[in-house]
């Protein structure tokens, strides 16, 4: 059995460049120690939002993020790319955040994919939550970094992203796909099966996903943690796999308001620990 180790934040650590709704930065400590137990020379994340896991974990020989969000992953491919990260993280430096301003961007009709990934990211960064799903864009104001700190957060996600695979998929492609060899490890961090996401994210996740994602993964070879919400259904359809609960701040329930409550959060592995 695989004794879990305190959280010791890896040589490689870097804070996500996002704002997120269901962000894991404050469940770091819980979630990392179950990585760590598994040895891995592949890594793979097929929900991963703003990537508070990826940039917090240590970089396995090949990675893999990925989101069904093609504006968002669309950023991380600007954030990687050599050529496009320095003309990148320039457009920021005189950048202002206030309430006209964001309905400008809103407003703005982006023509490439730069623009785009220009446009999703000062929006990220400026609306309630880092939230993602346009139509429910709102200016928050003065709660978020200002613009001047954004450049350093995107030089710094580019070096943890250098050779990293980037996608923007269906999560079922991800975790199918085959490798060089068996030692994968995979976390997944879906949208919660009670909480209120529907605002937060472009992409809706139904009952039959969450259905779809459980038969998928009780037939993988590869190992895999999975962190939910606390609910019977979710208990129910994982009854075959590993269950340990855990509580954290989390903002999810109320998106709106910001407001951070302790919740009781699951984690599920296909691989036993001792807590
Ligand atoms: C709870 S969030 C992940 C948050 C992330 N762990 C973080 O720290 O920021 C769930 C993510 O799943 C994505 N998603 C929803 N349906 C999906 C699907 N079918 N395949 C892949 N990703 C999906 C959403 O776009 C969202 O970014």
């Amino acid at each position: 059995m695989n004794k879990l180790k305190p959280y010791v934040k890896s040589t490689d650590y870097v804070k996500s460049p996002f704002r997120y709704p269901g962000g894991k930065f404050y469940a770091l400590k819980h979630i990392i120690p179950f990585l760590n137990v598994v040895e891995h020379s592949e890594y793979r994340e097929p929900f991963v939002g703003g990537g508070s896991v990826f940039f917090g974990k240590k970089k396995a020989d090949r990675n893999w993020i990925n989101d069904i969000d093609n504006d968002l992953m669309n950023v991380y491919s600007h954030i990687l790319n050599k050529s496009s990260i320095k003309d990148f993280s320039v457009l920021f430096d005189d950048e202002y955040a206030n309430r006209e301003r964001h309905k400008e961007i809103i407003q703005m009709n982006a023509k490439s994919s730069f623009e785009r990934a220009f446009q999703t990211y000062y929006l990220n960064r400026t609306s309630y939550s880092g939230i993602i799903n346009k139509p429910a864009w709102g200016y928050k104001d003065g709660k978020s970094s200002p613009p001047k700190n954004w450049k350093n957060f995107l030089l710094n996600a580019h070096i943890k992203l250098q050779n990293t695979k980037i996608t923007s998929l269906d999560f079922e492609e991800v975790i199918n796909a085959k490798s060089k060899d068996d030692k994968v490890l995979i976390y997944l961090d879906p949208p919660y099966y009670l909480a209120d996401q529907k605002r937060a994210y472009t992409n809706s996740f139904v009952l039959k996903d969450h259905k779809r994602l459980a038969d998928i993964l009780k037939n993988t070879k590869f190992k895999f943690c999975l962190s939910y919400d606390d609910c019977e259904e979710i208990r129910v359809l994982y009854k075959w796999a590993n269950i340990y609960t855990k509580s954290w701040l989390y903002n999810t329930a109320n998106i709106n308001g910001a407001s951070r409550t302790m919740g009781n959060e699951l984690i599920i592995t296909n691989y036993t620990v001792e807590v």
